[in-house]
């Protein structure tokens, strides 16, 4: 079993879709052994993006990400990093297959519905930025 971290970004809590979101999830097969809702500040938004820091978009990224509510998540499975990668979709909303998340609650590159881990070593990073091993379950 693999775990991947994932975020439903503010566009789809503002829009009403998180409830979709995890039903997929789980219908997709996955356990969600973490999750809560949070507020990210920006400071807080640019230490979990600083990967990015010298990207064009960056401002704009984290001024999103900082705009409302998220819901931050840990969720397992076999292959989860691949296989919620899948689910979620390209990053452009406009290329993303149907039937993905993306295509279905994104709105741009950057307003996109989603995120997840791309790799092993992103995905411990990130699920530790957010969460302590206590709240795994
Ligand atoms: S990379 O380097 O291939 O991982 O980059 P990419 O996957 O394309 O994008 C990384 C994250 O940056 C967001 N993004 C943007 N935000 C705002 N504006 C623009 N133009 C833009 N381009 C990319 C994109 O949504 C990715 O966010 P996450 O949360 O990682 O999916």
């Amino acid at each position: 079993m693999e775990r991947t971290f994932a975020i439903i970004k503010p566009n789809a809590l503002a829009d009403g879709n998180a409830g979709k979101i995890i039903s997929r999830i789980y219908e997709e097969g996955f356990t969600i052994v973490g999750l809560k809702k949070l507020y990210l500040s920006k400071i807080e938004a640019e230490g979990f993006y600083h990967v990015h820091r010298e990207r064009p978009f960056f401002d704009e990224l984290t001024d999103f990400m900082a705009s409302g509510p998220c819901i931050v998540m840990v969720l397992q499975a076999d292959n989860a990093i691949t296989r919620w990668r899948e689910l979620m979709g390209a990053t452009d909303p406009a290329e993303a297959a149907e039937g993905t998340l993306r295509r279905e609650f994104g709105k741009s590159v950057g307003v996109n519905a989603t995120h997840g881990s791309d790799a092993p070593e992103t995905a411990a990073f990130e699920i530790g930025y957010f969460f302590s091993g206590l709240e795994l379950l």
